[in-house]
């Protein structure tokens, strides 16, 4: 990722909200096709079977849905990889992250939803499971700024830690997470940095690849290491 890039997706990230509600206004075939060539890249290096789901209002229509306060919606993206893969949770969360990004970058708005969703139309294999969904759209607004953590309760940050560090957590900070509830810790040792998730809650190794995902761009991948 180019420094220019790393910007852009900063400012992404510190403008990107969730939206629940969409105006139903169809994705443009030429931001399809964009998408499209993302997903694929994507795919190919994840080894994950990621889809999305175009004009299929019944997903985000469903009864629980509304009760999650979600309309308008008739585009999602659907999480899907074989059960085998060990780390698949965390997977599907850092590379649904960048396909966030990636769509807010294209002008649309988004949530994750882990259980306010009827069902979904992806195609799902015998040996895949279908890990979680995120809806897709042009919202009625662009969604509303939320409470955070300090840097401080989620990682050994000091007044000495170096800038990388600084912008990785800031970075992760602004990453959604299941009921913004920002369980994950960032601990630096030299240059390395180990990731992880919280110990009770929902989705927590969803949210710690969304996490992770923000946090190497905030810190810049070339700057540590991810200690296992
Ligand atoms: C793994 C995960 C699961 C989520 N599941 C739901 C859900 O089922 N329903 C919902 O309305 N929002 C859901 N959310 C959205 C979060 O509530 C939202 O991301 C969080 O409050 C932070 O707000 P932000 O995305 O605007 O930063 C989920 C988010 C994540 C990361």
């Amino acid at each position: 990722m180019t420094a220019a890039n790393r910007e852009e997706y900063l400012r992404i990230m510190e403008t990107r909200h969730s939206v629940r509600q969409y105006t139903g206004r169809p994705i443009p075939a030429e931001t399809r096709e964009k998408l499209g060539a993302y997903l694929s890249r994507i795919n190919e290096e994840s080894g994950l079977h990621i889809q999305i789901v175009y004009d299929e209002p019944e997903c985000f229509g469903a009864a629980l849905a509304k009760y999650g306060r979600f309309g308008g919606c008739r585009d999602y993206i659907s999480l899907v990889g074989k059960k085998d893969i060990p780390d698949l949770d965390e997977r599907c969360g850092y590379y649904g992250e960048l396909l966030v990004l990636e769509a807010q970058r294209l002008g649309l708005n988004t949530c994750w939803a882990a259980l306010t969703h009827g069902k979904s139309k992806a195609e799902t294999d015998r040996d895949e499971r279908e890990v979680i969904i995120i809806s897709l759209g042009y919202g009625t607004t662009s969604g509303n700024a939320r409470k955070s953590k300090t840097p401080e309760e989620v990682s050994n940050i000091t007044s000495d830690s170096p800038a990388w560090f600084r912008e990785g957590v800031r970075a992760a900070l602004l990453a959604p997470t299941a009921v913004n509830q920002q369980k994950f810790r960032f601990t630096r040792t030299g240059g390395k940095v180990r990731g992880e998730a919280g110990k009770i809650g929902p989705c927590l190794k969803i949210d710690l690849g969304i996490v992770k995902c923000h946090f190497e761009i905030g810190a810049g991948r070339e700057n540590f290491e991810w200690e296992e």
